[in-house]
């Protein structure tokens, strides 16, 4: 195959690992730029150590590649990579572009590159890895004919060391843009042993916050159980050991069950009485609690509900509890 030419733009943990690992798949990352240049020089001294060519170059130029032949079906034969001062230099090198700077940079380093006249954008592929933001922040390049999308792996990323695990191999990525940004980005997850899912631009937003959701906010519940429990004279560590098994079991029915099945306790029975108790201690230990406890069995008594097991009674007295 003749491997397509791969841009980094932004030489963190995200663009560096991809470098790597896009690298170690087939693909030829020919050109790579960062703020700093010693950021990009580390990710160009990676890419050339997976490929066994671990020379420490650090000139600020073109770092070239000896030709030689590799038995690797993957690696073709002959790879540059460029080591380049700008944006605009390593766009110029790459077919597929990434741009993996902080979120709140890539409008604008899009907007440099399309915008320099010595960049053609018309037939390249942009992609960003944001969770939170669409290819929509990249419209300055699809304005011009480029294909733009958006890939966010659902992992946490460290700082690439050498040598390390790939940790894309099998996660789930997202993937949204345009028609043909979708089939390339499909190809480039796969590429990575991922497993990729499209998410509509217009969706990626809410994706974001369902992301945040599940993550996020289920550190904030579990620590304002770890609360209640020191509230109850246990330690936090201990706090954590005592709870970690229901935590486990419960995402286990989540998995297993689905969540509205997967739903056990007081308003799930029904039982006003358990959860005023609840609430009158809350209210005295832990108070900054009670408004979050209200609105959290409010939104759990909506879901006990589609259990259709529930009084009526029950519903209202729960609800009267909640909304006091
Ligand atoms: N980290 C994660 O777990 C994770 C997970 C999923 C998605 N993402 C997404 O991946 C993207 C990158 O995140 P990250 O965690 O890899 O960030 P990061 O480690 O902070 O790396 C960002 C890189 O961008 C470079 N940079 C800053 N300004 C630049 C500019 N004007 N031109 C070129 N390069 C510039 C920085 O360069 P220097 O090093 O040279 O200063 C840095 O290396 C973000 O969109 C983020 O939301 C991150």
């Amino acid at each position: 195959m003749t491997p397509k030419k791969i841009a980094i733009i932004g030489c963190g943990r995200v663009g560096t690992s991809l470098a790597v690992f896009l690298s170690k798949a087939g693909y030829n990352v020919a050109g790579v730029a960062s703020k700093t240049i010693s950021s990009a020089q580390k990710t160009v001294q990676a890419i050339l150590s997976i490929k066994g060519e671990g020379r420490n170059n650090s000139k600020e130029e073109t770092i070239n590649s000896q030709e030689k032949t590799n038995n690797s079906k993957d690696i073709t034969s002959y790879e540059d990579v460029k080591l380049c001062i700008s944006p605009a230099e390593a766009a110029i090198s790459g077919d597929i572009i990434f741009i993996t700077t902080p979120d709140n940079l890539i409008q604008n380093v899009c907007f440099e590159i399309s915008s320099n006249p010595l960049v053609d954008i018309s037939e390249k592929t942009i992609f960003h890895c944001s969770g939170a933001l669409s290819s929509c922040v990249l419209a300055s390049a699809s304005d011009k004919g480029a294909n733009t999308g958006s890939i966010h792996p659902l992992q946490s990323f460290a700082p690439y060391t050498l040598g390390q695990n790939s940790p894309f191999v099998g996660i789930n990525v997202s993937v949204e843009g345009n028609e043909k940004a979708l089939v390339i980005g499909k190809e480039l997850i796969s590429s990575l042993n991922a497993n990729y899912f499209t998410i509509p631009t217009k969706s990626k937003t809410l994706y974001h916050a369902a992301a945040v959701v599940a993550s996020n906010y289920l550190v904030t519940l579990e620590n304002c159980a770890l609360n209640l429990l020191k509230e109850a004279n246990l330690s936090e560590d201990k706090a954590y050991t005592i709870l970690e098994p229901l935590i486990q079991g419960t995402l286990n029915n989540i998995k297993t069950r689905g969540t509205i099945a997967a739903l056990t306790g007081p308003v799930a029975r029904g039982d006003f009485a358990i959860v005023e108790k609840h609430l009158k201690d809350i209210d005295e230990v832990l108070p900054n609690f009670s408004k979050l406890y209200r609105v959290m069995g409010d939104y759990t008594l909506k879901l006990a509900q589609k259990r259709g097991d529930l009084e009526q009674g029950s519903i209202d007295r729960l609800s009267e509890v909640f909304n006091k």
